[in-house]
């Protein structure tokens, strides 16, 4: 395998002058708050080799990251059925958009669009008490990554909760066309916490192990889910993992990878390596702009693009 220590080091010594590049997420007050002249990268590799740059070991609050480990939850908890509730197409649309919810009868078009996130939260709740869901997506977040400090930032959440405006809306459409189980207030609670959980690059790319060797993690034995599922939801994080940009980055990089408006991507070589990149400065669709740049360096270092195999 090539050195992935020194591409990882050139990759970050490559951007370090671009630091500061992008706009941090003001509509969150509190990720507003964040000094967007920071980078990690980590790859861990399924023989649980780990190489890490710049700030790989920040806390960052992993946002819309959090929507493939609830897809997770809930596909283990209700199986196929769940794409009743949410389709699997790629929406071209914002990722807080509610122009399709009305054409499609309140369907959202995928897991991962907020909508769509929502009813998977939906989904989780169900049979819990938001709180008992909450609890179980840390502790299946902390499972997966193998890594007990794993946290929620509170304050993170209540900011988010406090100027949700557009999620409030698109969950009271959902909830009018039938597609919201419980309340508007608990499901928004379970949604806010899973964004506001906290994790650096190491953890997060531990937690994605998963999908990068066919559904078990390779450094602790856990299965977590079928290698049929762990393809399934590549195959949703390559086609919708970067909303209205997830053309351009299956174009630029060639992974499933899931964007978060925190500014952190997961992306997953298959058989290879999991890899979590942070900056916290975002492209006009709302994807991290180092970050995927650094991605994109990285796939043409390493030819691991899926499309190059
Ligand atoms: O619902 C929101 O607006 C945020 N909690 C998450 C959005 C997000 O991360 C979109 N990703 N790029």
């Amino acid at each position: 395998m090539a050195d992935l220590q020194a591409i990882v080091d050139d990759i970050h010594a490559a951007l370090l002058p671009r630091l500061g590049e992008g706009a941090v997420a003001d509509y969150i007050p509190q990720l507003a708050k964040v000094d967007p002249k920071q980078l990690g990268l980590a790859i861990v590799t399924t023989d649980g080799d780990i190489n890490i740059a710049g700030d790989a070991g920040t806390q960052f609050s992993i946002q819309s990251i959090s929507k493939v480990f609830m897809l997770t939850l809930a596909l283990g908890k209700v199986g196929e059925q769940l794409w009743n509730r949410v389709g699997r197409e790629p929406s071209g649309s914002a990722f807080n958009s509610i122009v399709q919810l009305e054409h499609e009868h309140g369907i959202p078009r995928n897991p991962f669009i907020n909508a769509g996130a929502i009813a998977v939260s939906d989904v989780v709740l169900s049979g819990h008490q938001p709180r008992e869901a909450i609890g179980e997506l840390l502790q299946f977040v902390r499972y997966v990554a193998d890594d007990e400090t794993i946290s929620i930032d509170e304050s993170v959440a209540r900011s988010e909760t406090s100027t949700g405006y557009r999620n409030f809306a698109l969950a009271n459409f959902m909830r009018a066309f039938g597609n919201l189980h419980h309340p508007v207030e608990h499901v928004l609670g379970v949604y806010f916490h899973q964004c506001a959980v906290s994790m650096n690059c190491v953890q997060l790319a531990k937690a994605g192990l998963y999908l990068a060797a066919r559904g078990t993690n390779p450094l602790t034995g856990h299965s977590v889910v079928s290698p049929k599922r762990a393809r399934r939801i590549n195959a949703l994080m390559l086609t919708c993992g970067h909303y209205d940009g997830s053309g351009d980055f299956a174009y630029r990089v060639g992974l499933p990878g899931k964007s978060g408006v925190g500014g952190g991507i997961l992306a997953v070589a298959p058989g290879i390596a999991s890899i979590a990149v942070w900056s916290p400065g975002l492209n006009k669709v709302g994807n991290s702009l180092l970050g995927s740049a650094a991605l994109e360096m990285l796939a043409a270092r390493t030819g691991w693009s899926v499309f190059d195999m």
